[in-house]
Formats: C-alpha cells, structure tokens, sequence
C-alpha cells in the first residue's frame, strides 16, 4: 500500500482504516509513505512488485505519470486497485478505483452556497478559492463540480484562487498574505464574501490567520471540504458555514475489493463512498 503521506487528518484517519480493516482479516500490509513526492510513490510501488504482493493499492498524489508502473506491475501480474485520487491512464492497466466523488462533493458545496445566498439582499458575491494539491484529480474534480453549477449563476465572481497544497501551513500563509497586501479579508477594494476551500486543513490555517489578524468574518460565508473533527466543532461554533463531508474510512470496502480480486473475481470499475454535507442548519 503505497500512501502520499500524513498531511491532514483525513489522510491519517485514511491510512488508519486501511490498517484496521487488514488486520481484521488477516491481510498482511507492506507499507510505504512517499511523504508528498510521486516520485517515492513510483518507487515504492515498484519495490512492491520486486517482493511481488499479491495486490497493490495507492493513492495517487497527481493523475499522471502512471502508465510505466503499471504496465509493470501487470507484466507481473499483479493487480492494482487506485484508491481515492483518480488517474490518467488505460484502464487496462489497473483493476478499478474505490474512493470519493469529488465532482459531487464540489457540487454540493455551489448548492448550499446558492441556497445561502437566496436569501441575502446582497446581489454580488466574490469568491475567494483555496485549492488542492495542482494536477490532483481531487482538487480538479471539486473545482469543476463547484463551476459547475456557480459559472450559471451571474451574482458570483472568482475574485482569486490559489494553489494550498492540502496544507494547513498553507492555508495561513495565503491569508496571511491577502491581508498583509489588501489590510484586510479584502483583495484590492473588493471584499471576499465567500470563501471555497478544497479541504479542512487549509480552512483551519485560513480561519488561524483571521483570529491573529483580529478579523471576524460575519459577512463571509466559509465552506469547507472533509468534515474533520476540528472543522465540526468551527461549524458549531459558528466559525464556517459548510462542510462537505469527504470519507476516509475506505478501509472495508477496500479488504472487500482485495478477497474478491485474490480470488480471482472481477471487481466494478469504480467504487464511490457514501458521503453527507453537514450546515450551519444542522
Ligand atoms: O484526497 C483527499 C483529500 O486529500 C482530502 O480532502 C484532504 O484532506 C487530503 O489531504
């Protein structure tokens, strides 16, 4: 199993799953974490099919780049299962995909957004984007479901969007920097109304800075992506307006998918995990 790294709770709650539910049947795990480079991915996998497993699961950091690998590890005859992240390449090539709907969950997050707004006397609304890691299917495919919908909708502009890595350290920055530029939650003259960000950790380092800069965003509705705990207890207290649920826990699903190709079965093409949108409501 080869894992991108630890860089949210999400992640550490994915690779978590995973475990638990191996050793709940009795699967063995070589493990590697290719701490945030595709590049310790490729290796790792290819190491894997030196020791030649039975199955390799990965995540992938980037959809491209994959077609070498995995014609090897077919050439080896070990089947691949893509988990969460989707890839680039001839299907062929790996068993199926299990993970999230990231066009839907972008969707989901324009929907509460639209709904929100439907009852604001405001006409326009500037939106502020925090996305994912570049070239990620995750974070393509949320911003394109979150377009989607918003791009029929002439009250929204994207004011700014910018690139945070899934990171916390980068959600802070970038609004450290916006207010350090603009002196405040505001780029040039125009003010942020809404901000979308791609995950939780970037939200919790965005809503960091505002506490240290002393700003309070009564007036900028907040939504988030994943539904950690952290990000719940900013829902409850009023300090974002929407959180997308994104389910880690692909741990049994995944045990379920490894039993059936080791027995030979074929498994569905792709496999998405159910999810929910918690509000300000709820
Ligand atoms: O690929 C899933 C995303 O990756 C989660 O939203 C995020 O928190 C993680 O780092």
């Amino acid at each position: 199993f080869s894992q991108i790294g630890t860089e949210s709770a999400w992640r550490i709650q994915n690779t978590k799953s995973i475990f638990e539910a191996a050793k709940d049947r009795n699967i063995e795990i070589l493990y590697d974490d290719a701490k945030q480079k595709q590049s310790n991915q490729l290796k790792a996998i290819r190491s894997f099919i030196v020791y030649q497993v039975d199955v390799i699961v990965f995540v992938p950091i980037v959809s491209d780049g994959w077609d070498n690998v995995l014609q090897e590890a077919k050439d080896a005859n070990i089947p691949v299962i893509v988990i969460d992240r989707q890839i680039n390449a001839d299907p062929s090539l790996y068993a199926g995909f299990l993970g999230e709907d990231g066009f839907e969950q972008g969707k989901s997050a324009a929907k509460f957004l639209i709904n929100k707004c439907n009852n604001s006397p405001k006409k326009k609304f500037n939106i502020l984007e925090l996305a994912g890691t570049a070239n990620s299917s995750i974070a393509v495919s949320r911003a394109e479901g979150f377009r989607e919908i918003i791009e029929k909708d002439a009250r929204f502009n994207f004011i700014h969007s910018e690139d945070g890595d899934f990171l916390r350290s980068r959600g802070k920055e970038i609004m450290d920097k916006i207010i350090a530029k603009n002196g405040g939650l505001k780029i040039e003259n125009n003010s942020i109304d809404v901000i979308f960000s791609h995950n939780d950790p970037m939200t919790l380092g965005l809503l960091e800075s505002l506490d240290e800069h002393k700003i309070l965003p009564k007036n900028t509705i907040i939504i988030s992506i994943d539904a950690e705990q952290e990000s719940i207890d900013a829902l409850k207290e009023g300090k974002l307006n929407c959180v997308v649920e994104c389910n880690p826990n692909l741990g049994p699903t995944l045990m379920d998918l490894v039993q059936k190709i080791s027995a030979g079965e074929t498994i569905p093409r792709s496999t998405y995990m159910q999810e929910t949108v918690f509000t300000e409501d709820d």
